[in-house]
């Protein structure tokens, strides 16, 4: 959890609690934790529980503001969407993929990107093209700048997404480590690289994204935490990346507890 007069956003008074990548691991426990840090609101980046219900039904009943967006693992290993779609209707509007979550209270809009993305240009994998349809590159990114779009500009805007429009690399530095080699994925989601480029125009900066990354090894995340110091902000010459916020993600693992967790806040420049 991160103040966000430290992220220089102007968001003194605003407390974010962050998790993803539960893969199960979500209790009462963290329940006990949440209520101790008392955050203004929860944002949840997917991969929940590998398409159980109970996490989802769990962060229903939160007595808190809420907004999240399923991974690539929340379907399960069901292709035909069902689990999935039993996935969202416990979540019911709390769930923001493709769409607008306005919190009142604490006041911040959220905008979910793709649900179910494993991250790498653009796919859509079987159960989401049994529950969404098939759709294109240029419709997802038509349907992020959209939410966009309806979002109060009084508000301060976050894209919440599963991953990152830009991947957060393969370097040792990297907040991931090196568990991401080509060809495997999480190479940046281009739908979500456009719909930022495009919700730019009309919206002043500094910009979020929220990502996790999947099946992080307890070295990798040592290694983002161990890193976070140092973590070079990202250029502002090149497309927005995940790179340099490891801050988050150590916070983000605080803020859960769980085992495997990992997410992110990039302030866009
Ligand atoms: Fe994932």
């Amino acid at each position: 959890m991160q103040d966000g007069e430290s992220l220089g956003i102007g968001l003194a008074e605003l407390r974010i609690a962050i998790a993803g990548d539960l893969h199960g691991q979500w209790d009462a426990s963290d329940e006990r934790l949440l209520e101790q840090l008392a955050p203004d609101a929860l944002l949840v980046v997917g991969d929940l529980s590998d398409g159980q219900p109970r996490i989802p039904q769990r962060l229903a009943a939160l007595p808190l503001p809420l907004a999240c967006i399923l991974g690539n693992h929340d379907a399960g290993r069901d292709p035909s969407g069902r689990t999935l779609r039993r996935q969202l209707d416990a979540l019911g509007d709390r769930h923001c993929g493709w769409g607008l979550r306005e919190l009142r209270p604490p006041g911040l809009a959220v905008v979910g990107a793709r649900p179910g993305t494993a991250g790498g240009g653009f796919h859509l994998n079987r159960a989401s093209q049994a529950l969404f349809g098939p759709l294109t590159l240029e419709e997802s990114a038509q349907r992020i700048v959209a939410a966009a779009t309806a979002a109060d500009p009084a508000l301060p805007l976050v894209l919440l997404a599963h991953c990152g429009p830009s991947g957060l690399g393969s370097d040792v530095a990297d907040p991931c480590g090196r568990d991401w080699k080509r060809p495997a994925c999480d190479w940046g989601d281009q739908d979500l690289a456009l719909a930022i480029d495009r919700i730019r125009r009309h919206r002043p900066v500094p910009w979020w994204c929220l990502a996790t990354c999947t099946t992080v090894s307890s070295a990798a995340r040592e290694s983002a935490a161990a890193s976070a110091a140092t973590a070079p902000a990202p250029p502002t010459s090149t497309p927005p990346s995940c790179h340099g916020t490891a801050a988050m993600s150590r916070a983000a693992n605080y803020a859960t507890s769980a085992g495997c967790c990992c997410g992110m806040a990039t302030p866009w420049r």
